[in-house]
């Protein structure tokens, strides 16, 4: 990845980009083996005491009655809900919705009691920041405002990529102001990436996960996609885990090899959680980047994505800002077709249908369409093959054409005909290489509820945004510039 990235150049990048053999584990197996590594788990908690560096926040050390009770929670009702950004002016014709981000977030400070962990990449949740005087920025100054004023109250923690000297920094300063404890993670130094995961933790209990970066513009003026999991206790001390691999990283600036066990999971693509979301029985893991960031069971992204594509059988859904068969950032330029194969593969050998919607604006890179059209070509109806590709465009006023990076569709999720993935990851190589982000994968293939699934919900969003007037076919002599 490029280094030296002035903070413009970085958002700027941010926003271009913002542009298995599966052994489902019985819940009573689960038990079984959990019991028998109760020990291992005592022993890896001595361990994580011994390496874990004192902080001077309130969080207790997880205890090992923390684990033991993360099985009996796994029974807990834990309700999970999609979240959008529409951005606005953005209007659907569609009954297809959801709850906003920022009201999302409202609620889980309103919920937060003892602890708040944010993973974030930066911070500009302010006119200020962006030296803009919108409106629409009342929603980001809210939620500065009111996690500033948690953070005299309970134990906040912001995990978040070392900013730029050029970056504004007033946020985290007003933040460790108020009494919240902040780490950088100098990306650039450890793996040559960036912190580019978004996700909260609230007291171990809650959590958030999307697209969505800590900035005005996400909550009004860029199209983002997340998950609320309320309840979940369970699935909230595993993302903790991943938290606490920042929080550790921000303090040492070096990464350990292997990681201390306590930061080990039971849960991953072969042995899932297996809980009740919203009543419907679900399995459910959470994958993680770079490789060097994933103690032992965890998931890497990459294979995640991988074995979703594999497991498919009649659809393959994307929608991400940006997708290219390359490292972006190295040089020399290196070609890197992992997920592009995935895809190639699934709609010759097994017949599945591959729709990619991709973000197209003002910043989109143009080398992006080349590879995007290549795969658009694998269509023959005669053949049964149906890979397609659409362009999303958000629309801007001359008034809203004058804020910097927004207005662009940065979600980035994968839903197929089993399976709901949602992640905070562009699509190119950097990003499972280098690059922090991690990703949430739901299984509810089991359901007899009749409540929708997070499947059939993100299915929903995918073809409101697919057939809607923001959306158009990329054709092989589509011009970039006609269409963004
Ligand atoms: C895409 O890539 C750039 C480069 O690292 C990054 O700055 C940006 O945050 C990414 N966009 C997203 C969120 O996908
Ligand atoms: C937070 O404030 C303390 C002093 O109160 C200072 O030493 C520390 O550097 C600050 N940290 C950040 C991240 O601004
Ligand atoms: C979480 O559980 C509590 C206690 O059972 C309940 O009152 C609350 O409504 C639940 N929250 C959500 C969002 O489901
Ligand atoms: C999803 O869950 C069902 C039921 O537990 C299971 O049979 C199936 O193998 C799972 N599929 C994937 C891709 O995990
Ligand atoms: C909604 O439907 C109307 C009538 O068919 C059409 O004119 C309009 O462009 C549609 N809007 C979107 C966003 O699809």
């Amino acid at each position: 990845m490029k280094t030296d990235i002035p903070y413009n150049q970085l958002v700027d990048v941010e926003r271009r980009r913002q542009a298995s053999n599966r052994k489902a584990v019985l819940y009573s197996r689960c038990v079984i083996a959990l019991a028998s590594v109760a020990t291992v788990l005592l022993a890896a908690m001595a361990l994580y005491n011994l390496l874990t560096p004192r902080v001077s926040s309130p969080h207790p050390a997880p205890s090992s009655s923390l684990h033991l009770s993360q099985r009996e929670s796994c029974s807990d009702p834990c309700n999970i809900v999609l979240v959008e950004s529409i951005p606005e002016g953005l209007e659907f014709n569609s009954s297809t919705t959801h709850p906003s981000i920022f009201q999302a977030w409202t609620n889980l400070m309103s919920e937060a009691r003892s602890s708040l962990d944010i993973a974030s990449f930066y911070w500009t949740l302010t006119n200020k920041d962006t030296g803009t005087q919108e409106p629409t920025a009342y929603q980001g100054e809210t939620v500065l405002k009111k996690l500033s004023e948690l953070s005299g109250k309970i134990s906040v923690r912001i995990a978040v990529n070392t900013p730029q000297q050029s970056q504004p920094q007033d946020n985290l300063r007003l933040l460790n102001d108020s009494g919240a404890n902040i780490r950088t993670v100098n990306m650039k130094k450890l793996t040559s990436g960036v912190l580019h995961t978004k996700f909260w933790v609230v007291d171990k209990k809650h959590i958030y996960i999307g697209s969505a970066n800590m900035d005005w513009r996400s909550l009004t003026q860029v199209k983002e996609l997340g998950v609320v999991v309320y309840n979940c206790s369970c699935l909230a001390a595993d993302l903790g885990k991943i938290f606490e691999a920042y929080w550790f990283l921000g303090d040492s600036q070096s990464i350990p090899s292997p990681w201390p066990n306590s930061f080990s999971t039971l849960y991953n693509k072969d042995t899932p959680l297996q809980l009740p979301l919203n009543d419907t029985p679900s399995s459910v893991y959470l994958s993680s980047s770079p490789p060097s960031f994933c103690a032992a069971g965890r998931t890497q992204d990459l294979q995640s994505i991988v074995s979703v594509m594999e497991d498919a059988e009649s659809f393959i859904y994307i929608a991400v800002m940006n997708y290219l068969p390359t490292m972006e950032f190295s040089h020399p330029k290196r070609y890197w077709a992992d997920i592009d194969t995935q895809l190639r593969r699934a709609a010759y050998e097994r017949r599945v249908k591959v729709r990619l919607l991709i973000s197209c604006w003002a910043s989109t890179q143009p080398v992006m369409f080349p590879f995007l059209k290549s795969l658009a070509s694998v269509y023959d109806p005669k053949s049964k093959l149906d890979v397609q590709v659409r362009l999303f465009v958000v629309p801007a006023s001359p008034e809203q054409k004058e804020i910097p990076f927004a207005r662009v569709n940065h979600n980035k999720y994968m839903v197929t005909d089993k399976i709901a993935y949602i992640g905070t990851s562009n699509w190119s190589g950097d990003y499972f290489v280098s690059t922090a982000g991690s990703a949430l994968v739901v299984n509810q293939t089991a359901s007899e509820s009749q409540e929708p699934t997070v499947q059939s919900q993100l299915k929903a969003v995918f073809e409101r945004d697919w057939s809607s007037d923001y959306s158009t076919p990329l054709t092989q002599d589509a011009n970039l510039r006609d269409l963004c």
